[in-house]
């Protein structure tokens, strides 16, 4: 049983584990190898620490175990989105590998899509890697294409990584959809 609630900064570890974890494996064969090495279970914890004990208006949930392991986290940003009219951004969503498709991931975007809509959001946008297999589930959830991002990252990568993005103008119509 996974319960999704609001984080708090006793989950930075658990966060940083799933963080890395999933980069480490979503990413790998889209983002070279040693890019990937930077990412420290260490470091990104202490960045779930700052964040959360920061002011921030950003919107954070975690999925925990029964036991009280995080297991998947969502992150949402209200306020306008690099494209407009879009007024909030799902900026990260991750679940572990083991949890995947049980609905975690949908659960996730919902609580963090109903929060923001409390906050007064009307729409929501992503973006997603356009080699990220998961880009059919924000087609199922009715996302519409709205953008491409080139990070121009051939210098720095070697490869070459591309962004898309999604948007709801109506979020309630992406709240229905992950019911
Ligand atoms: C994206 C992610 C969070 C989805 O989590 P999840 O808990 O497995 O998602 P759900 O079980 O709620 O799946 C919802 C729907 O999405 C689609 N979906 C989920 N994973 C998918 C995959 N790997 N490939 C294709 N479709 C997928 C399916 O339509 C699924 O519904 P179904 O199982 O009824 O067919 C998870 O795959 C993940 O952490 N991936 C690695 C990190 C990542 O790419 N995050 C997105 C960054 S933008």
């Amino acid at each position: 049983m996974v319960n999704i609630r609001k984080a708090n900064i006793k989950d930075s570890t658990g966060l940083a584990k799933v963080q890395v974890d999933s980069y480490r494996r979503a990413y790998a064969g889209i983002f070279p190898q040693s890019y990937l090495d930077h990412f420290t279970y260490e470091e990104e914890g202490q960045d779930w620490r700052d964040l959360l004990s920061s002011e921030t208006e950003d919107i954070l949930y975690v999925a925990a175990t029964d036991t009280g392991e995080i297991v998947g986290y969502a992150l949402g940003r209200p306020g306008p989105s690099d494209i407009p009219p879009y007024d909030s951004e799902l900026v990260a969503l991750h679940v572990h590998h083991s949890y995947q498709r049980q609905s975690i991931g949908k659960q996730l975007i919902a609580a963090i899509a109903k929060q923001l809509q409390q906050k007064g959001c009307t729409s929501l946008m992503l973006w997603t890697l356009e080699k990220n297999l998961v880009r059919s589930m924000y087609e199922r959830l009715g996302g519409q294409a709205i953008g491409v991002k080139d990070w121009g990252g051939n210098e720095e990568f070697g490869i070459e990584v591309k962004e898309v993005a999604y948007g709801w103008l109506n979020i309630e119509n992406l709240i229905t959809a992950t019911e």
